[in-house]
Formats: structure tokens, sequence, C-alpha cells
């Protein structure tokens, strides 16, 4: 690992900052900071949903065992000394709890400024665990992970290793998986659908346009299962072959 200060330049993205050495041998593509942004934006909605839908199935749950001790009490409703009724009390103890910040993999982390940006600007976000095979990105990413203080080093681990074995051998480990490959994804799709957990996210970017959008069918129906036609609704039937 080189270590002279003058060898890097500070990149700040977000609220996450990184290092680029200057023979650059890590992949950071600036442009892509739309797409974090936008996975960033997905990933805090689909906190605030999942906490939506635990308060509403903990409610739902209270007010079961509310009606069912009411049942069993033979009465529907508690009138009170002064005649009022009042009404039935709940369970204690239902209407407790958080759901579980949710646990993410980046799965192809490169530098790790995906990671440290969900870990830094997400609010309620779990263990964010970053992953690649290249030896000196994974160098990076943990320099970068230092680089970023105290929350970064309590949120973000990085590892050394294939994603695809990874993601195998983790299965419904993950509540959140995101893939950003080097163009198409679909060598991931299978592994990473075994690894999110029930209710979980998979966030997949690919960046063969071109072939999702009929550029090369056959290379299209090798990658994806799914021939492509060529027209003005191409981004649309893109997505949804993805
Ligand atoms: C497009 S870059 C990721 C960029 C990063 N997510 C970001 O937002 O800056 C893709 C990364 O995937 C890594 N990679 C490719 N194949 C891999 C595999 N099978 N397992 C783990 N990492 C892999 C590459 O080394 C590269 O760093």
């Amino acid at each position: 690992m080189e270590t002279d200060p003058n060898d890097y330049t500070v990149i700040k993205e977000g609220e996450a900052e990184i290092l680029l050495h200057k023979k650059n041998q890590v992949f950071f593509n600036k442009a892509q900071v739309n797409n974090r942004d936008m996975s960033i934006a997905v990933l805090r909605e689909f906190i605030s949903k999942r906490k939506q839908e635990h308060e509403a199935a903990k409610s739902s749950k209270s007010s079961r065992s509310a009606s069912k001790e009411e049942m069993n009490n033979g009465e529907h409703q508690v009138t009170s000394e002064d005649g009022l009724k009042e009404p039935a009390k709940t369970t204690e103890g239902l209407a407790r709890g958080e759901p579980k910040p949710p646990k993410v993999l980046e799965a192809l982390s490169a530098s790790g400024l995906r990671a440290l940006r969900y870990a830094r600007e997400i609010e309620g976000i779990g263990q964010v665990v970053a992953l690649d095979n290249d030896l000196a990105s994974v160098e990076a990413c943990q320099r970068n992970i230092k680089f970023n203080g105290s929350l970064a080093i309590s949120k973000v681990e990085s590892h050394h290793t294939d994603a695809r074995v990874h993601m195998l051998t983790h299965p419904k480990e993950f509540d959140v998986v995101d893939l950003d490959p080097y163009g198409s994804p679909s060598i991931f799709l299978d592994s990473a659908v075994q690894s999110v957990a029930d209710g979980g996210l998979l966030m997949c970017t690919a960046t063969d346009m071109a072939v999702l959008c009929g550029g090369n069918g056959e290379v299209c129906y090798s990658k994806y299962g799914s021939y492509p036609l060529r027209g003005k609704y191409c981004h649309e039937m893109a997505l949804r072959i993805l």
C-alpha cells in the first residue's frame, strides 16, 4: 500500500471523501454520482417503508391480542368506575420495538465510495459490507473507511473476495444487495437473488444499455434470456428485460 500523502487526491462526493491515488488503479467514475444519489434516495425510501410496515404489523398484532384478551374475559370493553367505557388495554410490550436496521451488501465496491455514502448519508442504515475481488480496490476501500472516521469505521467493512461466492455462501443474509458491475450484471443476478432476505431489496446498475436496447439481440439473449427490439421505447424495454 502506498503511503505518501502527496500521491493522493481527496475526492468529496455527498458526505463521503475518498483518497484517489495519482496512478488511479482503482475504479472511480465521477459521472456515476447521479446513480449513487438515486440509490441513496431509494434506500431512504426503503427504510421508511419498512418502518411503516413494521408499525402496521405491530398495531394489528396488538389489536388482535387485545381482542383475544377481551374474549377470554368475556368482555369486549372495560367499564371504569365512573361508568364510562374505556378502550381495552393492549398487551404490554407488543407496542415496543423498532425494525432491525437493514444490512447492506455492496457487492462490487471498488474504492468503497458508494458504501461510505450509504453509511454516512442514510439514517437508520445497518452494517454495510463492501466486497471486491481486486486487491488494490480492497486496500483503497479499507484506507477510505479509515479516512471517513469513526462512523464509517463502525458501519462499513471491506473484504477481498469474489462477490458471487460470498453471496452464495450467505443466503438471505442481506436486506439490501447492491450490484454495480462493469457492464452487465447478469453473471451476478443468480447469487444476488439468493443473498437477499425475504422482503429485501436488490439494487442493480447495468451500463450495457446498448445491448439492452437492441444493439445486439443475440448478446442480449445470451446474457438476459430476452430478445430486445429496436424502438423508441427501448429504455423502458431495457428496464423490463433487466
Ligand atoms: C463499476 S466498479 C464498482 C464501482 C463502485 N460501486 C462505485 O460506485 O464507485 C466494479 C467493481 O467490481 C469489481 N469486481 C468485478 N468482478 C468481481 C467479482 N466477481 N467479485 C467482486 N468484485 C468484482 C471490480 O474489481 C470493480 O472494482
